[in-house]
């Protein structure tokens, strides 16, 4: 039910040079050479990334991209991107039925909504920014291992266009169109179609690709030969036993987000266990899994605490500056402030569930977090708090941006990416691309 959150939260700089349709819309666009009829080999050509690439001083081995159709009637400007690059020449480019036992493999980055670029650019991926937008090769990258293909999924997200009523109604949806995609990508690299593919991903994609299971299962004749899946750091399952179940071990792994604060620590447990968090599961578990049925916020905005939480930091430092202004010691304010807010907490739970945050222990801990265990590092109001990566909330990176080097337009020649909108590294929620609300799928 609930959004999950996105992989980073950062803001982007749009460009200005294209139309910007921010919320992931837009067509394919046809760059010069691109062959008529259906896909086929002729088509690596077209594809094939060979103009420079800003910033990259480095040899990169032979590399495809560029929009591919999903197929799904109505929808012709439904598209996949895909970067892919191969392990080793020749590798991707091999005839059908050639290379036959040669893995090959597709990178999915979650969100939902994020791009695969993220991926390919920061994590796993050949080529990496970064932070002052200069590039380096990655020694480390997934092509060296096998063919290795980055797809931005579903349609609407980074590079991948949508026609503006062509979202993915749901996660079955989401595996058609992929299958769509694949069997046109198989044309055009006809090994793929009978080597061993392995389905990776992170995230969100810990949703996407069992869903992306499901439908090759449901295939009689799939375009690909699915053999291997892995998810890493993956949201299975709903998403209060993804948010919040686990709130409790978040605060006992980092006490210092409740600045160890034992009565807050109390009242957190406390809520956990009327919420019946605190499951004590068994191994072998006899049966299923107890249901988890907590009782949702009532007065609570859900999205409002992750919306709001810089205005949370811009006025915790509006107190501070005004208390420093009047000499007035800034902790001493912030503490009754929280004592405040820990009296008000106890009044409303005495005995029972809070029914302000109801079990939602995840945006209860960031509102605490961001109110009162501050300082956030350096004071940067933009790096908010990434709840990806905890530790590093507390000690903020520079953020990593991909964009300058995507949105560049001798980078968008050289990969065939749409002229109509502007890549971005998360759109809000591609099940119809507005956010107001969590994945439509049963959980
Ligand atoms: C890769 O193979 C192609 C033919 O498939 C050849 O034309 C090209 O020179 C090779 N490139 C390298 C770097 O070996
Ligand atoms: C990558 O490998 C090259 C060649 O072995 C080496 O010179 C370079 O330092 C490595 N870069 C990183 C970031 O490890
Ligand atoms: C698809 O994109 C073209 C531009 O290439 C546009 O004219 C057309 O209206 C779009 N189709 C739909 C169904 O949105
Ligand atoms: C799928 O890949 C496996 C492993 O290489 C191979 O044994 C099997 O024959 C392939 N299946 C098809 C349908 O190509
Ligand atoms: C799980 O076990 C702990 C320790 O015995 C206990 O305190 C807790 O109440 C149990 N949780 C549930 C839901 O029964
Ligand atoms: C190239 O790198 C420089 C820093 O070395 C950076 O200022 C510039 O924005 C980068 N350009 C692109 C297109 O990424």
């Amino acid at each position: 039910m609930l959004r999950l959150c996105n992989l980073l939260v950062l803001a982007i700089l749009p460009t200005l040079a294209y139309t910007q349709l921010d919320d992931g819309s837009g067509f394919p666009h046809d760059y010069p050479g691109k062959p008529s009829g259906d896909f086929s080999p002729e088509w690596q050509t077209y594809f094939q990334v060979t103009d420079p690439l800003p910033n990259v001083t480095f040899p990169m081995g032979r590399n495809w991209a560029g929009n591919i159709p999903v197929d799904r009637p109505g929808h012709p400007n439904n598209t996949l991107f895909f970067w892919g690059f191969e392990k080793e020449n020749g590798s991707l480019t091999a005839a059908a039925n050639e290379n036959s036992n040669e893995p090959w493999g597709i990178w999915l980055n979650g969100g939902p909504g994020s791009s695969s670029m993220i991926g390919l650019l920061f994590e796993n991926g050949p080529l990496h920014i970064r932070n002052d937008y200069s590039m380096f090769s990655n020694n480390f990258s997934w092509d060296h291992l096998a063919d290795y293909i980055w797809v931005d999924q579903p349609v609407g997200t980074g590079f991948s266009t949508c026609d503006e009523q062509g979202f993915v109604a749901d996660e079955d949806q989401m595996g058609e169109d992929f299958f769509g995609f694949l069997n046109n990508l198989v044309k055009v690299f006809p090994s793929l179609k009978t080597r061993p593919l392995h389905l990776t991903g992170e995230s969100y994609a810990g949703t996407y690709i069992p869903y992306i299971t499901k439908t090759y299962f449901g295939m009689s004749d799939p375009p690909v030969n699915l053999t291997k899946i892995a998810i890493g750091d993956g949201s299975i399952g709903s998403g209060i036993e993804f948010e919040w179940l686990p709130m409790l071990t978040v605060i006992e792994t980092y006490p210092q987000l409740i600045n160890y604060d034992p009565e807050v620590y109390q009242m957190f447990k406390d809520q956990s266990h009327l919420c019946g968090f605190d499951l004590n599961l068994t191994y072998p578990q006899n049966g299923h899994f107890p249901s988890l049925n907590p009782q949702l916020p009532s007065n609570l905005d859900t999205k409002s605490i992750r919306t709001k939480k810089k205005t949370l930091i811009k006025q915790a430092l509006m107190i501070d500056a005004q208390m420093s202004k009047r000499g007035l010691e800034v902790d001493e304010v912030r503490m009754q402030k929280r004592d405040e807010w820990k009296r008000e907490a106890q009044r409303r739970a005495s005995g029972g569930i809070d029914p302000t945050y109801g079990c939602d222990l995840f945006d209860e801990l960031i509102d605490y977090a961001l109110q009162f265990s501050f300082p956030w590092e350096g004071n940067d109001i933009s790096a908010g708090f990434d709840v990806y990566n905890i530790p590093d909330a507390l000690d903020p990176e520079a953020p990593m941006d991909g964009s300058v080097f995507l949105n560049d337009d001798r980078t968008r020649t050289a990969i065939h990416a749409p002229t109509s909108k502007d890549w971005v590294e998360s759109i809000n929620y591609p099940f119809g691309s507005t956010d107001d609300g969590g994945d439509p799928s049963v959980e």
